[in-house]
């Protein structure tokens, strides 16, 4: 493990940046963010994304967080804020704050949007959301048509959110002016994304690196690192295209089975597509590439931190994928506590 003051220096000036999936969702942000949090000083960590529908799992000295609102990097010593283009809902929100114990620092816009049990009852009665896209019914779909009809309520005008109310984008821009440092933490991921994904069979809103730009308030010229999360294979909840998908049975063969965090469903998993990575880098603007579940490919690596730990195969197959994306893959993750990652020095 590098010490603190020299791992900044390998990430350079981080003052802005954005994590954000280059599939399907479910890549391991919620890793990749924690790993930020442990090892680089963060002023703010921020979520953005579209709201419970969300399920990141972060392991924190061998406690395992399950998070649906909360951004995964709450332990970092840091501020914790969720944007005005986010959804909670009160019962889920204040549950996460209990459970993470942040609720000193942690600071709601205004405008975030809340999601009533109405909007979750008429979303799991839809049937065309439910059974032909597959909606994880936590009711951000009809949350954001009321948004859209300008009839959603925010947080604001509830009792229990008004103590956590800020200003999220003045504050945010106040940090970066001040050469503070920011990570905001996206959600779902560049296909699942109203406008760049595979449409119909998306979320609510655009997820990709620019929509969590615009649900937190900050403009493009300030972001210093794109950091595009990809895992080793492909997984997909719900319905959809999936280049590659192999059966049940196959996924079970290759240890690559995953249950959703919200859902609780069987993924669906495919090989890596690198044509899929190389159209998320376009769409993000990717500066850097986090790659997960390496370990799951290449057992032997499971758990390494050092570089020359990598295998051959491992090493080749990481080559790979920066020869098809013109990309680096910098972040190596080999493992889900937050600490089992390698950071790869080439440049
Ligand atoms: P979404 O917001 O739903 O996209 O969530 P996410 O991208 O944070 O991923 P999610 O937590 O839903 O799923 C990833 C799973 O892989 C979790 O169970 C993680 O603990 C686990 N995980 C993440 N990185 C690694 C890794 O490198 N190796 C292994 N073995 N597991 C990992
Ligand atoms: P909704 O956003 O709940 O309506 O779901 C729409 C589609 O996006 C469905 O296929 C869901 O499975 C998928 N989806 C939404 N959020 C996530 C996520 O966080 N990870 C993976 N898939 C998601
Ligand atoms: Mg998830």
């Amino acid at each position: 493990m590098l010490p603190k003051v020299q791992i900044i220096k390998v990430l350079g000036n981080l003052t802005l940046s954005i994590i954000v999936g280059g599939q399907y969702g479910d890549e391991g942000k919620g890793k990749i963010t924690s790993w930020f949090a442990k090892n680089t000083k963060l002023d703010a960590v921020v979520r953005a994304g579209t709201g419970p529908n969300a399920g990141h799992t972060v392991v924190v000295d061998g406690t395992v967080f399950k998070l649906r609102i909360i951004p995964s990097g709450f332990f970092a010593d840091a501020k914790i804020y969720i944007g005005a283009g986010m959804l909670v809902t009160e019962k889920i929100f204040h549950e996460e704050v209990e459970l993470t114990n942040i609720k000193d620092r942690i600071f709601l816009d205004h405008n975030t949007g809340v999601i009533t049990e109405e909007h979750v009852a008429s979303e799991r009665a839809d049937n065309h959301l439910m059974k032909n896209i597959g909606s994880t019914g936590s009711g951000c779909g009809t949350a954001n048509v009321d948004r859209i009809r300008r009839k959603l309520k925010v947080a604001h005008e509830y009792e229990s959110l008004v103590p956590y109310i800020t200003n999220v984008s003045h504050e945010l821009n106040a940090i970066l002016d001040r050469g503070g440092n920011i990570l905001i933490e996206g959600s779902q991921a560049t296909f699942l994304s109203l406008y760049h994904g595979n449409y119909p069979y998306t979320t609510s809103k655009d997820v990709s690196a620019a929509g969590a730009l615009s649900d937190v308030g900050i403009g493009p010229t300030r972001v210093d690192e794109v950091i595009l999360v990809l895992k080793s294979f492909v997984t997909r909840v719900g319905a959809g295209e999936l280049n590659g998908e192999i059966s049940e049975d196959e996924v079970r063969a290759n240890g690559w089975e995953e249950f959703g965090t919200v859902t609780g469903r069987l993924r669906r998993a495919a090989p890596f597509d690198y044509d899929l990575a190389r159209r998320a880098v376009s769409i993000n603007g990717a500066t850097k590439i986090a790659l997960t579940k390496v370990d799951i490919l290449y057992p032997d690596v499971s758990g390494k931190t050092d570089q020359n730990d990598l295998t051959p195969d491992a090493l080749e197959f990481i080559k790979s994928i920066e020869e098809a994306t013109k990309v680096p893959v910098r972040y190596i993750s080999t493992g889900p506590a937050a600490n089992e990652l390698i950071v790869r020095k080439t440049n």
